[in-house]
């Protein structure tokens, strides 16, 4: 016999910004789904029922026709389903293949951030999320869109307009303005470089985009990369954080990794396991459907916890430790099915074997500061916020 969603009332949203695992927790102990009243939301946090979901396109819909993306950003294929997604997916995916990672994007994401570094090492302490971490993930990025030149803080600014104003479900006119704003920023900075970039084809996204066959509409370059924007600049960002603090926060594992380089990979998956950059991304039911004994109606909007889902202790044991010797275990931070991450393997290069090792070698001595702890916020997008360190200069 199944069950309807269990409602929980109870919840803080502060609480869920400020730790959600605690609430995790209980969400995952109480039933498949549960609608939590502070999301508005039903979120489902297991790790087996989020792997099961994501098995299941044709049911689980990464559509959602009231979605405020689509009115922020445009009608973008990841929010779509089937041939519509692939003709986009496959549009990009020149820019993401292993040699282009390997021949194309390494060496310039290493000069970037050999200039970062370079450039903090005199002063002997930092907060890592502005000297190096958003720097670092919004030039990255600015090259691998293939925009013009910009100061780092534009690309990032436009990210945050844009994600606020996906998020903005309280219509607030100040939020929207910004995204709005944001979105004519965007289509500037593409239209004053796709010319460029169709006449002469390379590695970069846009031209991925224009030269693509069938080439990808104008409306569709412009939604897409308002995507990519809002969400390929956070989690590199964030992931970078969390395996510092990860590895500064275990100083045996930091030894490690430092006296065995090649453990930097499995330190970067733990991390992202353990502090998911994405905690929470939607699908919604197509039909009415049981999951694992909860009756799910058809049309319900649902936030899948991946989050959540990496701190299963049916699926990791100890899971709120960060650890980088724990038996290799596939986790969810990269999403799952046909929208599995499109960055994964770009970001495993960047932030496990350029910048982690880099920082580690160069800023010598690398520790975290007593007196200025380091702050970890949000749910649907979590990470350090401020990362405050010192090192012998
Ligand atoms: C550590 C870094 C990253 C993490 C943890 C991450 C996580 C994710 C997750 C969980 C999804 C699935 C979202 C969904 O299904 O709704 C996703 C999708 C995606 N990511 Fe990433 N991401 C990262 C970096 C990047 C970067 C750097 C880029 C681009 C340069 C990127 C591009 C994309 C794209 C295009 C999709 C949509 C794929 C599709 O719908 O087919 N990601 N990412």
């Amino acid at each position: 016999m199944t069950r309807a969603v269990p409602i929980v009332a109870d919840i803080a949203y502060h609480d869920l910004l400020d730790d959600p695992y605690p609430i995790f927790r209980r969400l995952r102990a109480t039933a498949p789904a549960v609608y939590v009243e502070a999301a508005k939301l039903t979120l489902v946090t297991r790790f087996a029922d989020i792997a099961a979901i994501e098995r299941d396109p044709a049911t689980y819909s990464a559509d959602n026709p009231t979605s405020l993306v689509n009115k922020v950003m445009g009608p973008t294929f990841m929010r779509k389903d089937g041939a519509e997604h692939t003709i986009g997916r496959k549009a990009i995916e020149p820019s993401f293949r292993p040699a282009t990672i390997k021949d194309h994007w390494a060496p310039k994401f290493t000069v970037i951030c050999e200039r970062l570094v370079r450039d903090l090492a005199e002063a002997g302490e930092a907060d890592l999320f502005t000297a190096l971490a958003a720097p670092m993930a919004s030039l990255a990025l600015m090259e691998m869109i293939g925009f013009e030149p910009m100061p780092w803080q534009r690309l990032a600014e436009w990210s945050q307009a844009l994600i606020d104003g996906a998020g903005n479900y309280a219509g607030d006119p100040e939020v929207e303005r910004k995204a709005m704003q944001a979105g004519a920023d965007v289509d500037a900075a593409i239209e004053a470089v796709l010319d460029r970039h169709r006449e002469s084809p390379n590695p970069t996204i846009l031209s991925s985009m224009v030269n693509a066959d069938p080439p990808m509409p104008i409306e569709a370059i412009r939604a897409n990369i308002k995507v990519i924007i809002g969400g390929g600049l956070n989690e590199p960002r964030d992931a970078i954080l969390t395996l510092v603090l990860g590895l500064l926060a275990n100083p045996a594992q930091k030894q490690n990794v430092l006296a065995q380089p090649e453990l930097w990979p499995a330190a970067l998956e733990e991390a992202v396991r353990w502090i998911s950059p994405i905690g929470m991304y939607p699908r919604r039911a197509t039909r009415t459907v049981e999951l694992s004994g909860v009756t799910l109606p058809q049309d319900l909007q649902i936030g899948l916890c991946v989050g959540a889902a990496n701190r299963d202790d049916q699926r990791f044991p100890d899971p709120d430790s960060f650890d980088i010797s724990r038996p290799k275990q596939s986790h969810l931070a990269f999403g799952a099915g046909p929208h599995f991450c499109a960055g994964t393997w770009v970001s495993r290069l960047t932030v496990g074997r350029i910048v982690g090792p880099m920082l580690f070698e160069r800023l010598r001595n690398l520790r975290l500061r007593d007196e200025a702890p380091p702050i970890v916020r949000g749910w649907v997008f979590r990470g350090p916020v401020s990362l405050p360190v010192r090192w012998d200069a």
